[in-house]
């Protein structure tokens, strides 16, 4: 033992025997000591600032009630679950009717910031941190209420793509319970409450959880990096625009389902161990837009309008003709779709090879004429195909909002 470490042992020895004191208490005492022999009789440092009612954000509420669900053209939250349920047979129209009263109710207290009825601890319910709860029907339960005729025709399992290892274990559902809030205690509360409330009509037939960046992370506004490093939603319609109106929220079709919604969820692994070996050039032009700034590679600046037919010295496209963005390029506004993604992350396997990637949230007003065109030309030709997989695929209507006198799904269950 060297003469410092032996210093070091005897300090510390005393101070762990020190006197009558407890280990706390000399640990206390002697770092006030010094403190007053350094500084004299200096006052205590100032406590750190309590958060007050503008830097807490636990207390920020979502409202609830309106044409449309919350949870879409909601800047999205920081954490989210998808839980998705398979409804118990017999289970029918009267049935729904209920379960479909019970959890609006429950969504209502719970998003602001009261506990629902029955709830075992009340005080996980009171920061709700932009709770936002978000109902689907998916394709089986139509059938169950007895309105297979009013199934919209796209809410059906999506053809099967070459590109796609789908699992039954992320696939499907009856019943789409969406939430997501700036605090996974807050996700998580919720998330029990309503799967208790279901259980006597549905079981859990999945759950994904998913994250994006801390809200006050980084000011609002900005678009978020996905696990490959991408900014991930540049292009996306902006809430409040008329493209946003019409490309998200069913403005005609069938009466029950006017100001809904449709949602396609995707389950995606992105292949980070392949992608790490892929250099940054490589990677800037399987997407078409660059890593630092998210600027397509036509241009200097994030938000700059891609230039397809832009070509470099060598003759060839600046923006590759299977890049990523190339391929998924909608120009007319109405045909649009919303992606409001979270980043996923598993813990790594044995091996220590990562599973992340992202849950793929598309929002359209019409499965057929939007997404599915879209998904057919990335499946066809995609230079990111090689560095994603599809493993999970989901569909779900996602009905209109309603007022305090009214439940998510009335116009189809009542
Ligand atoms: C893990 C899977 C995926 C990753 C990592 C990914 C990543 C990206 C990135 C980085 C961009 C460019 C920035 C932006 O506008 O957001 C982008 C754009 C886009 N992606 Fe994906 N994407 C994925 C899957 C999909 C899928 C499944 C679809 C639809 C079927 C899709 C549709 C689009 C569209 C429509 C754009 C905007 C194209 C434009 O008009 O500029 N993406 N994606």
């Amino acid at each position: 033992m060297t003469g410092r470490s032996e210093t070091r042992a005897v300090s510390r020895r005393r101070l762990l025997t020190g006197g009558a004191l407890t280990v706390g208490g000399a640990v206390a005492g002697a770092a006030g000591g010094i403190a007053a022999t350094a500084a004299g009789r200096q006052p205590a440092p100032p406590p750190a600032p309590a958060p007050t009612a503008s830097t807490a954000t636990g207390t920020d509420v979502e409202s609830f009630h309106g044409r449309h669900q919350a949870g879409i053209a909601t800047e999205p939250q920081a954490h989210a679950a998808f839980v998705a349920f398979t409804l118990r047979q017999g289970v029918d129209r009267a049935a729904l009717g209920r379960l479909m009263r019970l959890l609006t109710d429950d969504a209502v207290r719970l998003t602001q910031g009261r506990a629902p009825l029955a709830d075992t601890e009340p005080e996980l319910a009171v920061l709700p941190a932009r709770l936002t709860i978000t109902f689907g029907f998916g394709p089986g339960l139509y059938a169950a209420a007895g309105r297979d005729d009013r199934r919209p025709p796209s809410v059906a399992a999506l053809p099967k793509f070459a590109i796609d290892k789908l699992q039954p274990a992320w696939s499907g559902g009856d019943l789409l319970i969406q939430i997501c809030a700036d605090d996974p205690l807050t996700v998580t509360h919720a998330q029990r409450m309503l799967v208790k409330d279901s259980r006597p009509f549905a079981s859990v037939r999945w759950v994904q959880t998913g994250f994006r960046r801390s809200r006050g992370a980084q000011a609002p506004g900005h678009t978020q990096r996905n696990v490959m490093g991408q900014l991930d939603g540049t292009a996306n319609p902006l809430p409040g625009t008329a493209a946003f109106e019409q490309s998200v929220w069913i403005n005609d079709g069938p009466a029950w389902l006017r100001d809904g919604s449709t949602l396609v969820l995707r389950r995606i692994r992105a292949e980070l161990e392949t992608w790490d070996k892929l250099g940054r050039t490589d990677k800037e032009l399987a997407v078409g837009r660059r890593l630092d700034t998210g600027a397509p590679l036509s241009g200097q600046q994030e938000h700059d309008e891609p230039d397809f037919s832009a070509l470099n010295e060598a003759g060839l496209p600046v923006m590759p003709d299977f890049a990523h963005v190339t391929r998924a390029r909608v120009s007319d506004d109405r045909l649009k779709i919303l992606r409001r993604p979270y980043n996923y992350d598993l813990p790594p396997d044995a091996a220590g090879e990562a599973d992340s990637g992202l849950i793929f949230a598309a929002y359209q007003a019409d499965i057929d004429r939007q997404y599915l065109p879209i998904q057919r030309r990335l499946a066809e030709r995609d230079l990111l195909n090689d560095w994603i997989t599809p493993i999970g695929s989901a569909v779900f209507a996602i009905p209109p909002g309603c007022e305090p006198d009214g439940w998510i799904g009335e116009r189809l269950l009542a």
